[in-house]
């Protein structure tokens, strides 16, 4: 495949940044995007040129580590993450623009490396539980509903890549923290701490400049992992217990 490439290049926070047009032929269609950025990047350097910053660590979809705005939508054009997408979701010929995440809560470091530092903080505040740790107990020691499990199963498959603020118009982080909120919730484990957790990381989220919900749907879209919106109800259904008005 010859595809035309229009990337994002900032040398650091403080840089305007710019869209710079590349060229590359000889792409295979099986292969990653990744890999694609990988080629670029060696044409780069042959030249002299200063590579591409962009994240990425498994490369199978589980840690999360990358994401960018591929022709407008977070992930690219599939229901995956980034390191995921192939370029055989492209045809020959096509221009590909390619952006970091935009959201105030996410600063870009580099070209297409953001800091998501904003989303540990959050699960910092609450999103742990008090149960001693330890040697892995019997699994029926403490009986869990299977559809308790299920959902607290379902919620824990968030990754923490960031594309739900990403796609959000707001910018907001609940789907990624009602995930968080959901997972432990439906836990007997995540039960001393539930009302404080709603608490801590709702207002951390706030702090961090992240937006409001208005249920336009646009993170469940991106997600990869497909986290459902019905987390973020879960979320306001327990701040709403603990007495806060929503
Ligand atoms: S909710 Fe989905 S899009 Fe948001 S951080 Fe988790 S896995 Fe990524
Ligand atoms: S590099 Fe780990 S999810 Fe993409």
């Amino acid at each position: 495949m010859r595809i035309s490439l229009k990337i994002w290049r900032q040398a650091n926070p403080r840089d305007k940044g710019r869209m710079v047009d590349y060229k590359l032929d000889e792409v295979s269609e099986d292969s990653s995007f990744l890999e694609m950025l990988d080629l670029l990047n060696e044409h780069l350097h042959e030249q002299g040129e200063e590579p591409v910053a962009f994240d990425s660590d498994c490369r199978e979809g589980i840690c999360g580590q990358c994401g960018v705005v591929i022709n407008g939508e977070a992930h690219g054009p599939e229901r995956t993450t980034t390191c995921q997408l192939h370029m055989r979701s492209f045809r020959d010929g096509d221009e590909i623009i390619i952006e970091p995440w935009r959201a105030d809560a996410f600063p870009v470091i580099k070209d297409l490396c953001v800091d998501r530092g904003a989303l540990d903080r959050i699960v910092a505040a609450g999103g742990y539980i008090s149960a001693n740790t330890g040697s892995a107990p019997d699994a029926h020691a403490t009986p869990v509903p299977k559809e308790n499990a299920d959902r607290a199963f379902m919620a824990a498959e968030c990754i923490g890549c960031g594309a739900c603020v990403a796609a959000c118009p707001n910018a907001s982080g609940m789907l990624f923290m009602g995930a968080k909120i959901t997972h432990l919730g439906e836990l007997p484990q995540g039960q001393p701490e539930r009302d404080a957790r709603v608490l801590k990381m709702t207002e951390q989220h706030d702090l961090e400049g992240f937006g409001g919900c208005t249920n336009l749907g646009e993170c469940t879209r991106a997600c990869p992992k497909g986290i459902p919106l019905n987390v973020i109800s879960q979320m306001n259904r327990d701040l709403l217990r603990t007495g806060f008005s929503v």
